[in-house]
């Protein structure tokens, strides 16, 4: 398909907002190659259906007959890839998964890309990217004075899934090196907004609120992280993939660290104004502390000043406009929460929070 991009992982939270957004703005197909695991849901890109420019395969990067098949048939320009598993706390509960997608995944879609890119004619050669999507949490854990993560920053992954996306970080670099394979790495913050799937701190809290549920903060709620509002994530990968410097890794953020117990105490603000409780009480009386991650990072916090001076990328939102559309968003699609509120995901939750899920371990503020 002329002009076409591979985005891998696209049924997932930020692939189908980049999906959806990349459409809107670009003539240019989308073929989207996504297993669906859980957190993948179709739903998220019922507004694509119809729509010639979206291909979609259910399939995993880890096939290599499958993608040597797809980049042989639709000849992309570039490969996007989202596709990995992305909570910290299953991988702490069942870190193989993310060693076999997030690292052993990588490697063979590498592989696959390589071979395809080294039979390209010169000028589809030169134009062809590779962008990986990586996270913050490679660089570890910051004091609470110290700098925030540049570029520079040595890669110090503590949990499994930082640890899985650290080593796919290090082997795309590698490919770079070695093989000259033009690639381009993100490493973004946390990010928040329409189509989050409710396993994660932002959603889980307004999913949990509505329905009554304790809201579970871990140990005392004063980790921070720094939020992005997820389509600015997606402006600033389309950036990226237009003029990044070949084999260059540019960090992503907002300049909006907070709080966990901010956030909570924000969200449940929010609810107050727009759908009050019926007993009039106000969500914060919902927040429960329950036992700490274990090996939990303290603080992240994204120095985003290379990707503004050599790109000129900056986000649009603001943390107070984007979380209220997101409180928003969440209140106009409780069809979407109760259908990704399947049998599997009851199961999470009472292997993650305990039988009553979430299990209140301690109760009132620390
Ligand atoms: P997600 O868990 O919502 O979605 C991941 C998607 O990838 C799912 O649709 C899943 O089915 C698919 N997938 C997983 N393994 C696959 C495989 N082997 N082959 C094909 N598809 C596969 O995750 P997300 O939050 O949308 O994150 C997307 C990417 O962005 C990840 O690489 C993550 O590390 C990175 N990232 C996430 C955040 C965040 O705050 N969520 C921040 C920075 C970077
Ligand atoms: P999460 O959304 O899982 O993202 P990450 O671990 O990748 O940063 O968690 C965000 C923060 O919120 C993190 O410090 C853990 C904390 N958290 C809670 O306090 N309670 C919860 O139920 C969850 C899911 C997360």
């Amino acid at each position: 398909m002329k002009n076409c991009i591979i985005v891998t992982g696209g049924a997932g939270f930020i692939g189908s907002n980049f999906v959806l957004d990349w459409l809107a703005q670009s003539e240019d197909p989308v073929i989207n190659l996504d297993k669906l695991s859980y957190a993948g849901n179709l739903e998220n890109l019922a507004s694509l259906q119809g729509d010639p420019r979206h291909v979609f395969v259910q399939g995993d990067i880890g096939d290599r007959a499958l993608v040597d098949g797809l980049l042989a048939q639709h000849q992309p320009r570039a490969i996007v890839n989202f596709a990995a598993e992305s909570h910290v706390d299953r991988s702490i509960h069942g870190p193989e998964a993310f060693v076999q997608n997030n690292i052993v995944g990588t490697f063979h879609l590498l592989e696959a890309v390589r071979a395809y890119w080294s039979g390209l004619e010169a000028p589809a050669k030169q134009a062809f990217r590779f962008l990986h999507v990586s996270t913050d949490e490679v660089y570890g854990s910051l004091g609470k004075e110290e700098p925030a993560f540049t570029e520079q920053h040595a890669h110090e992954p503590n949990s499994p899934y930082s640890a899985s996306k650290a080593a796919s970080d290090h082997l795309v670099r590698a490919w770079h090196h070695t093989y000259g394979l033009p690639v381009l790495t993100t490493n973004c913050s946390n990010n928040y907004g329409p189509y989050h799937f409710p396993e994660k701190l932002i959603p889980l809290v307004i999913v949990n609120a509505l329905a009554g549920k304790p809201l579970p903060v871990y140990g005392d709620g004063q980790q921070i992280r720094d939020w992005l509002y997820v389509r600015d994530h997606c402006s600033a990968i389309r950036r990226v993939l237009e003029a990044g410097r070949l084999g260059e890794t540019y960090n992503i953020g907002g300049w909006n660290e907070q709080a966990n117990l901010t956030i909570v105490r924000m969200i449940c603000g929010l609810l107050d104004q727009f759908q009050p409780r019926a007993d009039g009480k106000p969500y914060q009386d919902q927040i429960a502390f329950v036992t700490d991650r274990p090996g939990h990072d303290r603080r992240y916090a994204i120095d985003a000043r290379k990707i503004e001076r050599e790109l000129g990328w900056k986000p649009a939102e603001t943390f107070d406009s984007g979380i209220a559309k997101t409180v928003q968003w969440y209140l106009t699609h409780q069809d979407w929460v109760a259908h990704v509120q399947s049998g599997a995901y009851r199961d999470w939750l009472s292997t993650q929070y305990g039988a009553t899920s979430p299990a209140v371990l301690v109760t009132g503020a620390p």
